[in-house]
């Protein structure tokens, strides 16, 4: 049955963006912190959690599996409360499919923490999570010891049987991708022995730092982590601090709207997340980070911008992508106003989110008169600082929240409304984003 079309219309700020805010808990912190006190042993105590789809998702996916979880929604929006984990006795037969909505983390995350149980649990997720890849995971794990039903699926749905005799193993991971690398950690805490993965270029590392605050023995470094197995996870205490991939939007907002100023505080400053800092810095924007502290290993502290009239192209190199591997779509959208061309390399990993972003980001800037292509695997913009929007454009969220975010933009920063089809999409990682955004125009 075809999906009901919902349109939103983005009317332009009516003043620039001013002060100091806060954005929701990190969506890949907040994912760990839950799985990972939910394997644990104990009571563990969770903050900032992250109060939007995607996390509700994991949340209900261990609660399928026996956590407790008594998460309560504080006054600044996010979750915060204990969580009981399976520990020792391990996660209970499901009496149903998993099913993990839109989130590609649950689903991959959760193969990994299945893998050393004697349990069978088929898991699915809604039509864009069931066209993604899956081999990528399945296929270490399967050296591993653990059985996939059907053995060689691609994709969601699949039915997983952990092997209580899991072998450690050494794997050269074929892309940098911390979902993959997690999958793999997480089964190693099972298996006897050291499990390591290497992978050609650093990806976030948030599964490396946290895993030692749960007891668990790990090494990292820069394109390799190991853990050391079996081993049960013991409860812990886990703040989130504020997530820079919702903070990029309210930050290119701010460069883009003549004469904004904004500060997002208490948000992480993990090197391996805000590269989108450093690419804006180098397409000459008026931005900067200010160290505050630590929520436990993840660094945090206060992304500042100020609107720049003029912004360059750069080229962003093959090793810098994962860390702006979220951020490229609204990268692309501040590229298409910057004087120059911006080459983005090696990008292709972005065919496998939530939708394929690539055609999204040529289709979506073609509507606004941005010329955008691929060459191999590099997407080249073509920018034009002097860009008048037409009037009436309709932009495609293709039900993806970080395309519906970024296309808002447009319409936020221009003269003109444009059109946002299935803009409720955003309620996968930010669901109060517009509210943020018009809060800081008052
Ligand atoms: C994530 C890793 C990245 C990222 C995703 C969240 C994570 O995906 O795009 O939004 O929490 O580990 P890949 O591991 O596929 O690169």
């Amino acid at each position: 049955m075809a999906q009901k079309v919902e349109k939103t219309i983005i009317e332009p700020l009516t003043a620039p963006l001013d002060g100091s805010t806060t954005v929701p808990g990190d969506k890949s912190i907040s994912h760990r912190a839950v799985l990972f006190s939910a394997m644990a042993e104990g009571t563990s105590r969770v903050s900032g959690i992250l109060d939007a789809e995607d996390v509700r998702s994991t949340i209900s996916a261990v609660q399928d599996l026996g956590a407790e979880v008594s998460l309560e929604k504080q006054l600044d929006g996010s979750l915060a409360g204990g969580i009981t984990g399976w520990g020792s006795a391990g996660p209970q037969q499901p009496k149903s499919a998993i099913n993990c909505g839109n989130s590609g983390t649950t689903a991959r995350l959760l193969m990994g923490t299945l893998a050393p149980w004697p349990i069978t649990v088929e898991i699915t997720g809604d039509s864009s999570l069931c066209k993604r890849p899956m081999r990528r995971i399945t296929a270490p794990l399967m050296k591993m010891g653990v059985h996939f039903d059907p053995a060689g699926a691609e994709t969601l749905p699949i039915t997983e049987t952990g092997d209580t005799k899991l072998k450690s193993i050494v794997y050269d991971a074929p892309m940098s991708s911390a979902q993959l690398k997690t999958a793999v950690l997480l089964a190693g805490l099972g298996a006897k022995g050291k499990t390591t993965l290497n992978e050609p270029s650093p990806s976030r590392n948030h599964t490396e730092l946290m895993l030692p605050e749960y007891g668990a023995e790990t090494t990292a470094a820069e394109r390799t982590a190991s853990v050391k197995g079996p081993f049960t996870l013991k409860a812990a205490e886990v703040h989130v601090p504020g997530d820079p991939s919702s903070a990029a939007f309210l930050i290119c907002t701010a460069l883009l709207k003549e004469g904004s100023s904004i500060q997002v505080e208490g948000v992480s400053l993990n090197t391996a997340r805000i590269g989108f800092v450093r690419t804006l810095e180098r397409m000459g924007a008026d931005i900067s980070t200010t160290h505050v502290g630590m929520a436990g290993k993840e660094p945090y502290g206060i992304i500042s911008a100020c609107y720049t009239a003029l912004l360059r192209g750069c080229e962003i190199p093959a090793d810098k992508i994962a860390t702006i591997i979220d951020e490229v779509p609204v990268l692309s959208l501040v590229a298409a106003f910057a004087q120059g061309m911006t080459v983005f390399r090696q990008v292709s990993e972005l065919r496998h989110k939530e939708t394929d972003r690539i055609a999204a980001i040529i289709e979506g800037l073609g509507v606004l008169g941005v010329d955008a292509w691929m060459d191999g695997d590099d997407l080249f913009i073509e920018g034009q600082p002097n860009l008048v929007l037409e009037e009436g454009l309709e932009l495609d969220s293709k039900r993806d929240h970080r395309l519906a975010m970024t296309w808002a933009l447009a319409g936020l920063c221009g003269k003109t409304p444009v059109t946002v089809t299935n803009f409720d999409s955003v309620k996968v990682s930010f669901p109060n984003f517009l509210d943020a955004i018009t809060r800081m125009t008052q």
